[in-house]
């Protein structure tokens, strides 16, 4: 009886043995690391982080710090109210932009009453720079204050000694108050206009191209939605955001420390209607690629170009081809990243809103490709991966 139960204990362990060899097995072979980690982008669909829970950093910006990528974004909720501030700006790292890890909430909102980024303010399209001066981050988004709809069109500031945070609010504004665009007409400056002209008529949309809106803003500063930052390769850092009633993007520059606008500006395509501006710039050429303005809806996108920050900029029509490309592939613009160690790598990264449940929002990251003629591109890819720049 004892050797009959000793022998299968005996069994009983070899198979457990054997089982948990299996398992190691499995485990550290190649295909089990591919059912555990993405290494494709696969827009449209859910995108894990790697706890296996959707990423929530929508209408984001990346910034690549120490051999690290940190992708900043809008934290959304679930249902009615989840496009206002609920939790604040997401942070999440990666070193080869396929596998994401949740680095927590890196500016939170307010619970204070009355505070710029109070719970239930509207939060959009946050980005970071860092400055090498001061050795901070620089975090610049749109803000709209708490129950006040999209009225107050605010470009906020917060900044932190940590590149995942937490940030710290400093301040809110509209930028360039009392400050003309640089390359303004002398003749234009306080223009009388008609303050009562019907949109969209041929007389409102000369007076728009002439500034009138810009006018009616110089004493409080000017509008500030849809934002974008630029660090250039001489370290200037750039704000490019959509003014104006959203008819006109300003393209300005930033103090030495990004913390401050110098007050140098431009307003560029009057009465274009463009949002969602993302800039890029590849031998010498600046490309700046944006959307109309058809609210949640996707809309198709327009690229520009120009040889200085400054302009002369030049449309070049939707950079997008194929199916779906008057809608951009169903997404909005958010920005688009140089991918490092690859050569004229850069990708198209949009949000595809889902306002009824905007948590739900997926992420289009399309590869950027350039056409015989050096036009960049935009081609849909149900799968893809960073291979696709060494063509
Ligand atoms: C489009 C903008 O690009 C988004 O960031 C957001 O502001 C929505 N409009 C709101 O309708």
């Amino acid at each position: 009886m004892r050797k009959v139960k000793s022998t299968t204990t005996f069994k009983t362990q070899l198979a457990c043995f054997a089982l948990l060899a299996i398992v190691t097995l499995i485990r550290c072979s190649p295909e089990s690391k591919e059912v555990k980690y993405n290494n494709s982008f696969k827009p449209g669909k859910i995108c894990l982080d790697t706890d296996s829970v959707h990423i929530n950093a929508h209408g984001g910006g990346i910034l690549y710090h120490h051999k690290t990528y940190y992708w900043f974004g809008e934290f959304k909720t679930a249902g009615q109210g989840g496009n206002t501030a609920q939790v604040g700006v997401s942070c999440y790292s990666s070193t080869d932009l396929y596998n994401w890890k949740n680095e927590g909430i890196a500016l939170p909102v307010s619970s204070e009453p009355g505070s710029d980024i109070e719970k239930g303010s509207v939060i959009e399209r946050p980005k970071v720079i860092y400055n090498e001066k001061t050795g901070k981050f620089v975090m610049w988004f749109h803000l709209e204050l708490k129950g006040q709809g999209y009225e107050a069109a605010r470009t906020a500031l917060a900044v932190s000694n940590n590149v995942t945070g937490p940030y710290t609010f400093v301040k809110s504004l509209r930028p360039n108050a009392q400050e003309w665009p640089f390359d303004y007409p002398e003749e234009l400056k306080n223009k009388a206009y008609d303050t009562e002209l019907k949109w969209w008529t041929p007389d409102w949309y000369k007076a728009i191209d002439e500034g009138m809106f810009m006018q009616r803003d110089f004493e409080g500063g000017q509008m500030a939605r849809d934002m974008q930052l630029f660090v250039d390769d001489d370290g200037k850092a750039y704000h490019i955001h959509s003014s104006e009633d959203n008819l006109t993007l300003h393209i300005s520059e930033l103090t030495d420390d990004y913390q401050d606008f110098t007050g140098k500006y431009i307003r560029i395509f009057p009465g274009g209607h463009n949002e969602a501006p993302a800039l890029f710039k590849k031998d010498g050429i600046y490309y700046l690629m944006a959307s109309g303005c058809t609210g949640w809806d996707p809309n198709e996108a327009r690229l520009f170009d120009a040889k200085s920050i400054w302009g002369p900029w030049k449309p070049l029509g939707n950079p997008c081809v194929g199916e779906e490309a008057h809608l951009t592939f169903h997404s909005q613009s958010t920005y688009i990243l140089p991918v490092q160690g690859k050569k004229d790598a850069f990708i198209y990264m949009g949000d595809r809103w889902t306002p009824e449940n905007p948590i739900d929002g997926r992420y289009i990251w399309l590869p950027i490709q350039f056409d015989e003629s050096g036009k960049p591109v935009i081609n849909w890819y149900d799968e893809w991966n960073l291979s696709i720049f060494d063509n």
